[in-house]
């Protein structure tokens, strides 16, 4: 099988593509991601060695590139994971969602339907479903919780699956899509909150912690994101959706602090600062549907995959001080400047 990974050189995208590999040695791998500041080929060396791997820098909205590629590779999957992430930028900066997020999966769909495919597969986030208070812990997200969004990044991960969806039933495309929780894990670039606040404590510089740190996120480490992807496209009912979550809730101020232990760091880096506008309270997957439909459950826990992921920062200390050496900088002051 030809398989399309778009996004592919970034964080969950590159972890999935270094899975197929070794998971599946036989399928050929296509990675066309448009390079983006989230983008990074470092993190695909050892996949641009691979005899099944092809990368090409191509935009996901750009449709005379898209179906330049699908006349090339007569792909059988595509998998979708080409998107702008952050829900910080998103509140900055909102058109750029919209024309990635949206116009990007639009474009993909439509190559989808004059090529033809064997499955298309979106990568969706449980931020489509709104957030959950923080006082009732029996609370989960389902697939069948009302699509309810409040950031900028959310709005266009829903519009996404909305467009999807319309195309499977207009269109009779074979799709899917997965809402997974919060990934964390090597190649996360370093301005979401986990290797934020690794890189940030050892060079000993202050933590921002948003609002009172209470926040809950559902953390999953980021294999286990890429098993269940590779079991829904393969083996997911055509139409559906599925939730990816391990029940793995914390705090950020847990999150921070564990952190901080790992690497033997004092508290008192933590420094409180402006939360963000609209901020999601928590975030909570049941994940019973992909369990009992295709037995997926995940393999390691936060504590483990949170050493793991520490360990990794460590050891590639030069992959991401790189990226800090670029033009990081001047996003950090102008996200945390006046905090
Ligand atoms: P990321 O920001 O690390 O990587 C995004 C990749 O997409 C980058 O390589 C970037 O260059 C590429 N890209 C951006 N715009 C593009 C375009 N127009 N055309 C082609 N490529 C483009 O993101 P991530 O954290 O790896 O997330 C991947 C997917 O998973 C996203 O769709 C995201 O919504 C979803 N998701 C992420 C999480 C999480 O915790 N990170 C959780 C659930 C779902
Ligand atoms: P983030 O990694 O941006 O993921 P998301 O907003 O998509 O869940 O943030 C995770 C949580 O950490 C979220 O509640 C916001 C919080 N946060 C901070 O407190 N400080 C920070 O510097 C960042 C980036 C996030």
């Amino acid at each position: 099988m030809t398989i399309i990974v778009t996004g592919g050189a970034g964080f969950i995208g590159s972890n999935f593509i270094y899975y197929q590999l070794q998971k599946h040695p036989e399928d050929r791998i296509v990675c066309m991601d448009a390079l983006t500041y989230a983008g990074n080929l470092k993190t695909l060396k050892e996949a641009m060695t691979h005899d099944q791997f092809r990368f090409v820098k191509a935009d996901i909205a750009d449709r005379g590139a898209v179906n330049q590629l699908f006349e090339e590779e007569h792909p059988d999957i595509i998998v979708n994971f080409a998107a702008e992430s952050h829900v910080d930028r998103s509140v900055v900066n909102p058109e750029v969602f919209l024309r990635t997020n949206i116009m990007g999966t639009q474009v993909l769909m439509d190559a989808c339907r004059k090529y033809g495919i064997k499955r298309y597969h979106q990568v969706s986030t449980d931020e489509v479903y709104g957030d959950l208070p923080l006082d009732q812990p029996e609370l989960f997200f389902t697939e069948d919780t009302p699509i309810h969004t409040s950031s900028p990044y959310s709005a266009s991960k829903a519009g996404a699956d909305l467009i999807v969806l319309a195309y499977a039933r207009t269109f009779k495309l074979p799709v899917s899509i997965t809402r997974c929780s919060n990934n964390y894990g090597p190649y996360h670039f370093p301005e979401k909150l986990i290797p934020l606040m690794i890189s940030r404590a050892l060079a000993d510089e202050s933590l921002p912690v948003y609002g009172t740190g209470e926040n809950i996120r559902d953390w999953l480490y980021v294999e286990d994101h890429c098993s269940a992807i590779d079991l829904v496209m393969r083996k997911g009912r055509e139409g559906e959706v599925y939730n990816v979550g391990g029940h793995n809730e914390r705090t950020n101020l847990e999150v921070v602090r564990t952190i901080l232990r790992e690497l033997d760091k004092p508290e008192r880096l933590i420094h409180y600062v402006t939360d963000r506008p609209g901020h999601d309270r928590r975030y909570a997957i049941d994940p019973a549907k992909i369990h009992n439909e295709l037995g997926w459950l995940p393999q390691t826990r936060f504590d483990d995959g949170i050493r793991m992921t520490v360990q990794w920062y460590l050891d590639n200390q030069s992959w991401w001080q790189d990226i800090l050496k670029g033009d990081y900088q001047n996003y950090y002051q102008q996200m945390y400047g006046n905090r």
